[in-house]
């Protein structure tokens, strides 16, 4: 009996999607190129209708076709080379499927090298991590329609099902799924670094013990904060060191790192003039805290401001900060949703926003209930200029922009860094001023570098002799 789907790269992701799409009935092939983790999947199988594979093309022939082969390596090199290997036993017709953290410009060559081959390539994100891989990841396809149409069977099949519909819908031609699996990725790193910031206000500010913020966290994931990130902050907080029996929070290293797909979020949107600053400043954070010894050093030079000795009423801060941290993600994902707008426009995808809104609603890591409220919105308004203008949201931040007001300036004379939520308020702030004062921008520009300017009165474009 041939194999109906076969996955090569069998690391924790790939192993987990092997045996994601062997429960659900399908005959999977697999492949390594080292036999180890081939063994090791094999020594973890009960039964699963998961074969291995230790020859390359006897893996490929074992498939029914047109042949579906989902790639699960690390992002870059090791996919091209996976592709080379495949080309001399694949047939015209047959699917190469890339489901790694891939740039979508490196999957909008593959696909091209592809096609002229009569290959069919799907650039597609999964989200979720490891977990979501073998229970249900948010899948994120892009390439030809027809070629996903041939492949949709099993990615709904192994998707997050929410309301008994998977998370997973056609995103768009060529690099649209990887794109959009990109930003989400700088979604999530705003995402995170907002939950750090409340949690460091709660804890210096209000001066809160580990497990009372684990307290806060798992009441706010009763409300309109639930997500995947809120609640596994809850567990985090509440997990204890084997070795001390204390708080494994404060004795993990204050250094983050970080694989990439952030920072290619925030280097796409400046490329294209898309203001992306909480996700861009969340990005700096990291980079920031890698500084570590640097930051030691500098502590013992540079003070901050007197310690302020007021006492804050709990129960109202810990609002304020809830209300703060709810604003910080509304504008966090106006921003990366603005980024999906924009450069759908600019590449022609017609990114379907309220259904990525709604795919995001299970399996990937900032599901969240939130989404659903992002998916009416642009259900209501397809062609919504900025989620900040939807109804909801709008009103949703007219009451809750005075916690952030109150959280970031308090926490900012305090001396707390608050690159994320300071950064929200600054882009709502900016969003919403219909005169700034750029025109002062101009004015400079055109002092010292006769680079001309227009103005608000007359139509056309000036130079002043300044001096
Ligand atoms: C997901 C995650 C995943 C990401 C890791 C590491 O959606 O499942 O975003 O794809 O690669 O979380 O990301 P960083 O190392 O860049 O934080």
């Amino acid at each position: 009996m041939l194999n109906t789907i076969g996955v090569i790269g069998l690391g924790v992701m790939g192993s987990n999607i092997a045996l994601n799409m062997a429960s659900k009935y399908e005959q999977v092939a697999v492949y390594n190129y080292t036999r180890d983790l081939t063994d090791k999947l094999v020594q973890k199988l009960e039964g699963q209708t998961v074969t291995p594979y230790y020859d390359l093309e006897a893996f490929v022939q074992s498939l029914e076709v047109p042949r579906k082969i989902f790639v699960m390596v690390t992002a870059g090199k090791a996919i091209d080379s996976v592709i080379h290997s495949l080309a001399a036993f694949l047939e015209e017709g047959d699917i190469i499927m890339d489901g790694g953290n891939s740039h979508y410009e490196d999957t909008e060559r593959r696909y091209d090298e592809l096609k002229s081959k009569g290959i069919g390539f799907l650039g597609i994100g999964i989200s979720g991590g490891e977990v979501g891989a073998l229970t249900g990841p948010s899948i994120m396809p892009g390439g030809d329609k027809d070629v996903y149409e041939k492949a949709a069977p099993i990615l709904t099949k192994i998707a997050a099902q929410v309301e008994s519909e998977p998370c997973c819908v056609y995103i768009g031609p060529k690099g649209a799924g990887h794109f959009v699996k990109m930003v989400h990725n700088g979604i999530e790193y705003a995402d995170m670094q907002l939950i750090v910031e409340a949690y460091t206000f709660l804890r210096e500010k209000l001066g809160l013990s580990v497990e009372d913020i684990a307290d806060i966290f798992e009441t706010w994931n009763q409300g309109e904060l639930k997500s995947y990130l809120v609640e596994i902050t809850a567990e985090i907080l509440r997990k204890k060191d084997d070795v001390t029996g204390l708080p494994l929070i404060n004795v993990i290293l204050d250094k983050a790192g970080q694989k990439g797909t952030g920072k290619w979020t925030s280097i796409q949107s400046i490329d294209n003039g898309i203001p992306t600053s909480i996700i861009t400043e969340s990005l700096f954070a990291r980079y920031i805290s890698s500084l570590k010894e640097e930051r030691v050093m500098a502590e013992t030079i540079l003070a901050g401001p007197d310690k302020d000795q007021q006492s804050l009423d709990k129960d109202m801060w810990v609002e304020y900060v809830r209300q703060a941290l709810y604003m910080g993600k509304i504008c966090a994902y106006a921003q990366g949703f603005t980024q999906y707008k924009m450069t759908s426009r600019q590449y022609n995808w017609n990114l379907p926003l309220k259904d990525i809104a709604l795919i995001f609603r299970g399996g990937c890591i900032i599901r969240a209930q939130f989404l659903n409220v992002i998916s009416e919105a642009y259900q209501e308004k397809p062609s919504l200029t900025n989620l900040l203008l939807s109804p909801y949201f709008a009103k949703k931040i007219k009451d809750y922009q005075y916690g952030l007001r109150k959280v970031v300036s308090k926490g900012i004379q305090a001396g707390i860094a608050f690159p994320c939520l300071s950064a929200s308020l600054t882009y709502y702030d900016s969003y919403r001023t219909g005169t700034s004062n750029a025109n002062l921008l101009q004015a400079q520009r055109d002092y010292f570098g006769a680079h001309t300017y227009e103005r608000s009165d007359l139509e056309g474009v000036f130079h002043t002799n300044w001096q």
